[in-house]
């Protein structure tokens, strides 16, 4: 049995569906287990260009059946604009392959509504979701007031699509919001329902069967260790367990499955964040436009999800350190390292300096990092273009010396380095 789990080990955006890609080649089963339309997974292949929000990266390889798990929050909406966008692309969208927990969450556009709502009222505090009702929907989930993708197989679903609409209709009138009319919203659903009926299983039973026979399955995990609910910079994180440990329960599997997993932390070569939150590796000015890019291409750093700028700085080891422990990583990828081309001199972070001490661990998680200073170290940069490069001995020696501090500072070794957008613009270090 074999499991790989795939997590980004900083604030999301980290590049994980290319490297989802690359492990979805020899996998069977490519499998989400948290979050929902907020997430934005770029893969290229050629001249296509694949940007998913929900439908697990791997579904590109012909031989995998794609899950969404019970951990995710879907919105039916999104689903079928990308199941459309696939089957364009002739890939197969097809109940046998496209398989949804009966467990997962739905997200209607009263959740949307309420998550705008409540950004607007949270006023400059707020959190910069990205407003796909994410977080509306895990309230409803905790409240055990959720619609699950079981409630689209009962006869009375349009009444409690009705049902949640008023209730959520309260919520939009205290915070002086436009409600919605149940009516089109529940007409809307049953259209959805019917067509999702055939995707709706227990996927659950379906992974067990599936680790049992010999077969690999890849857990996808959606935004960053650094954006968990219970392990990011709270409160500015997203509504769902980010990191490793959550592809078990996201995907109902047991701890026997962990056992021999394989888990990739996926790090981008400098750190970015979108949205609010604390971020002390933060760079401003001509290096973050550097860092960034200008939005020409289409790996500049821009929102897949909202297009919003992101924010940009060096990479931080000591968040790097944390992401490796509470993910439990064995290895890293280390993703976009040819935008550092260039550069004459890099930073990272190493420890960070706080009420006169140095620290190298976080005291209380990464949730009151604005107080922290970084200490960096610094290191020399490279001038050559490495997109063109597949093999480690011929990165540049400052390159490899760059990969091997971040693995020094990681305790874990970095096993897979992409030079470029491009599927085949990896570099393996066996
Ligand atoms: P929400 O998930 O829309 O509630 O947003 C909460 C926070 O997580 C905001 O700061 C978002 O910008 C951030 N976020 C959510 N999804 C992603 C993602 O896929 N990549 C990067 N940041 C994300």
């Amino acid at each position: 049995m074999t499991l790989q789990v795939i997590v980004g080990a900083q604030w999301g955006d980290e590049g994980k569906g290319r490297i989802v890609d690359w492990f979805a080649a020899q996998a069977n089963f490519s499998a989400r287990f948290n979050g929902g339309d907020n997430a934005g997974h770029t893969v290229t292949v050629g001249k296509r260009i694949f940007k998913l929000h929900l439908i697990p990266s791997g579904i590109i390889h012909p031989q995998i059946v794609a899950i969404l798990g019970n951990g995710m929050v879907i919105n039916p909406a999104t689903l079928f604009e990308e199941m459309d966008i696939l089957r364009q692309a002739g890939i197969s969208v097809s109940p046998e392959r496209l398989r949804i927990s009966f467990a997962a969450h739905l997200i209607t556009p009263a959740h949307q509504a309420l998550d705008k709502a409540l950004e607007v009222a949270r006023g400059r505090g707020n959190l910069g979701t990205t407003g796909r009702g994410i977080g509306p929907a895990y309230t409803d989930k905790a409240s055990r007031r959720g619609l699950r993708l079981a409630d689209m197989l009962a006869v009375d679903f349009c009444e409690r699509i009705g049902n949640h609409v008023t209730e959520a209709n309260r919520s939009l009138r205290m915070l002086g919001a436009a409600e919605l009319e149940p009516g089109p919203v529940c007409e809307q659903f049953g259209e959805f329902a019917r067509r999702l009926k055939p995707h709706i299983a227990d996927t659950a039973l379906e992974l067990h069967a599936a680790l049992q026979t010999g077969k690999t399955v890849l857990a996808e995990g959606a935004q960053g260790t650094l954006l968990d609910i219970d392990f990011g910079t709270y409160p500015f994180v997203t509504s769902s367990s980010t990191t490793a440990p959550g592809a078990l329960t996201g995907l109902g599997l047991g701890l026997d499955a962990a056992r021999e997993a394989r888990v990739i932390g996926v790090v981008k070569a400098f750190q970015t964040r979108v949205g609010s939150g604390p971020f002390p590796t933060e760079v401003f000015e001509a290096l973050a436009l550097r860092l960034r890019g200008s939005g020409e291409n289409p790996w500049d750093e821009y929102g897949t999800t909202t297009g919003r700028a992101r924010r940009v700085g060096w990479l931080d080891g000591v968040l790097l350190k944390y992401a490796v422990r509470i993910n439990g990583l064995r290895e890293l990828a280390v993703t976009k390292l040819d935008i550092l081309s260039g550069l004459e001199n890099l930073r990272l972070c190493t420890a960070y300096r706080h009420d006169g001490k140095v620290l190298t661990d976080l005291p209380f998680g990464p949730a009151e990092l604005e107080a922290f200073e970084p200490v960096y170290e610094d290191l020399p940069g490279w001038s050559e273009d490495v997109s063109a490069l597949r093999e480690w001995g011929q990165l540049p020696a400052a390159a490899r010396n760059y990969l091997d501090r971040i693995a020094r500072l990681a305790g874990v070794p970095v096993r897979l380095v992409s030079v470029g957008p491009e599927r085949e613009q990896v570099v393996v270090h066996s």
